[in-house]
C-alpha cells in the first residue's frame, strides 16, 4: 500500500488465527490475503464516503439452520470490522443500512430483536467508537422510533459530538423517497411565506436531506448478490461506483472490504463526461454550473 500505511503480516495458521503485534498504524496484524490487498490500494485515493446495504443476515443464518437472528447478531461482528477499518484508513464518512422504512413489515419479534441490538450495539461499542475518534449520526425517521431507541440515538450522537475522525452515519427508519419529502418539506417550512416563489436548487435539496453536510458516497456496496439500490441514499448515489458482492454480511470480513476498495480504485470515475485523452476537441461543451 502505497506511503503512510505500514503493515504487519502475520501468517494464518490453524492454532492462531490472530496476532496482535504491537503495530502502530494503522490497521494492526493483518493476514497474508488482506497484505495482498493492501500492497494494491492507494490511500490517496480511498472513497471518501462508502456507503453499505448490509443484506443477507437471513441467508446467512438459514444456511446454518438457525434463526434469522443469529443472522442479525452475527451481522453486528461485520459492522464492527468495516466501522473500524474504514475508520482506521480515515475515510470521512461510513454509512450502514441498518433498517429501512419498510423493514416494519417483518415480523414484530424480528423488529424488536433488530430495535435491541442496535441499543446492546450502541453501548457496547462506544469505547471503540470513541478510542477511533467516530462521530456518529443517525439517518431516518428517528421521531418514529421507540422512545428507548431514540433516548440511546440521542445519547450516542451527544457522546461523540465532539470527535473528530470518521463520522458514522447508521441509516434507521430510512428511506430515499422519505428522505427527499423530509427535505422539501424542511425547505417549505424554512420560507413560511420568504421567497416561496423562487426555485428549489439541487444545492439547496442536498443541504437539507439528513446526509446534509457530508459529501456523496463514492462507493456503494451491496452484500449477498442482489442488483438491486433497495430506496437507499437515492439522491446522494447518483455518481456513486456500485459494487455487488455474492458474500453474505455476516461472512463480509475486512479482506472482503479491502477487496471492494482494490475494485473501487479500478473504476474511472466519468460523471457524465468521456475518458481522458478521447476529446475530439479539447474543450468540453459545457461546464458544470456555467
Ligand atoms: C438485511 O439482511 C439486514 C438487515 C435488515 C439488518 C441489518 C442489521 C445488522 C447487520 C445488525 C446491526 C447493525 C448495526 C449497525 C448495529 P436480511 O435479513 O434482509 O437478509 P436476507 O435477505 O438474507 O433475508
Amino acid at each position: 500500500m502505497a506511503d503512510s500505511v505500514r503493515k504487519h503480516v502475520v501468517p494464518h495458521t490453524k492454532a492462531h488465527k490472530t496476532l496482535h503485534l504491537a503495530s502502530p498504524e494503522p490497521l494492526g496484524s493483518v493476514t497474508p490475503e488482506e497484505a495482498q490487498l493492501l500492497e494494491k490500494l492507494h490511500i490517496k485515493t480511498l472513497p471518501r464516503h462508502v456507503a453499505v446495504i448490509m443484506d443477507g443476515n437471513g441467508r446467512w443464518a438459514q444456511n446454518r439452520h438457525l434463526p434469522r437472528i443469529a443472522g442479525h447478531r452475527a451481522g453486528t461482528q461485520s459492522a464492527r470490522t468495516t466501522i473500524e477499518t474504514c475508520a482506521r484508513l480515515k475515510i470521512d464518512a461510513l454509512t450502514l443500512y441498518a433498517f429501512s422504512v419498510e423493514n416494519w413489515r417483518r415480523p414484530k419479534t424480528e423488529i424488536d430483536f433488530l430495535m435491541q441490538l442496535l441499543r446492546e450495539y450502541l453501548k457496547k461499542e462506544m469505547p471503540l467508537l470513541q478510542k477511533n475518534e467516530i462521530r456518529m449520526r443517525f439517518l431516518g425517521r428517528v421521531e418514529e422510533l421507540p422512545a428507548a431507541v431514540q433516548k440511546d440515538v440521542r445519547e450516542a450522537m451527544e457522546k461523540t459530538a465532539a470527535n473528530k475522525g470518521m463520522v458514522l452515519c447508521i441509516a434507521l427508519n430510512y428511506g430515499g423517497r422519505a428522505e427527499i419529502v423530509d427535505a422539501m418539506n424542511r425547505i417549505l417550512a424554512e420560507r413560511n411565506g420568504n421567497g416561496a416563489s423562487s426555485p428549489v436548487t439541487e444545492e439547496q435539496l442536498a443541504r437539507h436531506l439528513y446526509t446534509g453536510g457530508l459529501p456523496d458516497p463514492d462507493l456503494l456496496i451491496r452484500t449477498s448478490g442482489e442488483m438491486r439500490v433497495s430506496n437507499f441514499l437515492l439522491w446522494q448515489i447518483a455518481y456513486a461506483e456500485i459494487y455487488v458482492t455474492e458474500t453474505l454480511w455476516p461472512d463480509f470480513n475486512r479482506a472482503r472490504l479491502l477487496e471492494a476498495f482494490v475494485e473501487y480504485q479500478k473504476r474511472e470515475r466519468r460523471y457524465g463526461g468521456i475518458r481522458e485523452g478521447e476529446a475530439d476537441t479539447d474543450k468540453p461543451a459545457r461546464v458544470a454550473g456555467e
